[in-house]
């Protein structure tokens, strides 16, 4: 596959901002989709381990944690749409022909995703008092579990199948002869996947941080509770830290020769600095923990380290192809739609930061408050009407929008 046909496959209507726009937010939206997903699998995999327990502690935690990875499954699809966007804009040579090759998977992805949250819910409407009766249909949570990791599979195979154009032809005709059902995954790597999946461990001792910290803050009165959950996020980091780390210099050390430079690539070292520092940030904290934001810092820069390593990832992609098959990104043809662009950026940091932070806000304070009615404050309930009214302009604009274009 030389570069002439890769550009060949682009759309030629171009792109309708600078490519660097969706390189940017591809970067940021991936880093929450991943993020979500590591609550996501850390929560899930909490809930099966307190499942198995008998000690109240665990079963607590469980029932917690299972309210979470309920949470987080919605959290993690919705963000993942955005980095779908985007890497079909930037890369949609690659990423369309990744799909079409194991097409089956593609659609049986949704399949597998919906059967692994209903699993989730099985597991959720069998175990009502899950906290302190013994669990039933555990295998539904394992179920769960065992279909999300097979979903982010599937992902993995299309983000790596990308990376390889000299061997497409191959997998749509081995042999020559055409194979068109799209029944294979055809490359991957099971390092850089299980370096994802288990940076989970950390990300989720990061959460228990600041799960514990609210629960501080709302008075909780169970102060074992409160030294267990200490007791095992510290664990969980350090641990699970250590064994991402581990698989991540697997993953380096087993990178093909193509993708070498990759391993002592700046963006690749500072991602793992900042890995560490998360990693060490609660002994290097310590005390300071039980106060002030400091509990939920932890996360803040679990969050910004997961930057880091979606800025590498990127990277290693956009150096490779431009490097070794010639394609390069960003020089896409931009046909500047300032309309749309603009909307996009509204739509995001306007709305999204009022309604989202309203949300926020409402379940922030009612876990807080002490008393059994929660009544907002003036103030966030102007918050909440300001939600309500953009939601209804935006809606309006959508489809004044659309009349408009219909009818000129
Ligand atoms: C719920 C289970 C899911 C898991 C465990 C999961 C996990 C992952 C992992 C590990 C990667 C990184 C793969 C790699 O770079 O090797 C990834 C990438 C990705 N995921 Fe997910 N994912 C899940 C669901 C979804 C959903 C529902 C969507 C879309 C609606 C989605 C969209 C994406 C996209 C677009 C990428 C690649 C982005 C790129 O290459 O730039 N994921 N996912």
């Amino acid at each position: 596959m030389n570069a002439e046909m890769l550009y060949a496959l682009r759309d030629p209507a171009g792109v309708p901002s600078h490519p660097l726009v969706f390189l940017l937010l591809g970067v940021l939206t991936f880093a929450l989709h991943i993020a979500a997903v590591q609550v996501m699998l850390g929560a899930s995999a909490l809930v099966l381990r307190g499942a198995f327990s008998d000690q109240l502690h665990w079963r607590r935690l469980a029932t917690t944690m299972l309210n979470t990875a309920k949470i987080a499954v919605s959290v993690a699809i919705v963000i993942g749409v955005a980095p779908l966007l985007f890497v079909q804009v930037l890369y949609d040579p690659f990423w369309y022909t990744s799909n079409v090759l194991s097409a089956r998977w593609v659609i049986g992805f949704i399949l597998l995703l919906i059967a692994g949250y209903i699993a989730m819910y099985g597991f959720y409407w069998r175990n009502p008092q899950l906290a302190t009766k013994p669990a039933r249909s555990r295998w539904m949570m394992m179920l769960s579990l065992a279909l999300l990791l097979l979903v982010g599979w599937i992902m993995h195979v299309l983000s790596y199948q990308m990376l390889w154009p000299e061997q497409w032809q191959q997998w749509y005709a081995p042999q020559g002869r055409i194979d068109a059902s799209g029944s294979g995954l055809h490359a991957y790597s099971v390092a850089r996947f299980g370096f994802f999946i288990a940076l989970s461990a950390p990300v989720a001792g990061a959460w228990l941080v600041a799960v514990r910290r609210y629960l501080q803050g709302a008075g909780e009165g169970d102060a074992a509770y409160l030294a267990f959950l200490a007791r095992l996020a510290r664990r969980l980091m350090l641990l699970g830290g250590v064994l991402s780390l581990a698989i991540g210099a697997l993953w380096l050390l087993t990178l093909p020769e193509k993708m070498a430079f990759f391993a002592s690539s700046p963006w690749m070292l500072a991602a793992l600095v900042l890995l560490l520092v998360a990693v060490a940030l609660p002994t290097l904290l310590g005390d300071r923990l039980e106060r002030g934001l400091w509990g939920y810092g932890v996360f803040g820069v679990g969050a910004v380290a997961l930057i880091a390593v979606a800025a590498a990832r990127e990277m290693l992609r956009y150096t490779l192809l431009s490097g070794v098959y010639g394609y390069d990104a960003l020089d896409y043809k931009t046909n500047m739609d300032w309309y749309s662009t603009l909307t996009f950026f509204i739509t995001f940091g306007v709305l999204g930061s009022v309604t989202l932070g309203y949300l926020l806000a409402v379940a922030w304070q009612s876990g807080q408050h002490r008393s059994a009615v929660y009544t907002p404050s003036l103030a966030v309930t102007r918050f909440g009407r300001w939600s309500v009214g953009l939601l209804v302009v935006w809606i309006a604009h959508y489809f004044l929008i659309g009349f408009y274009t219909m009818v000129r």
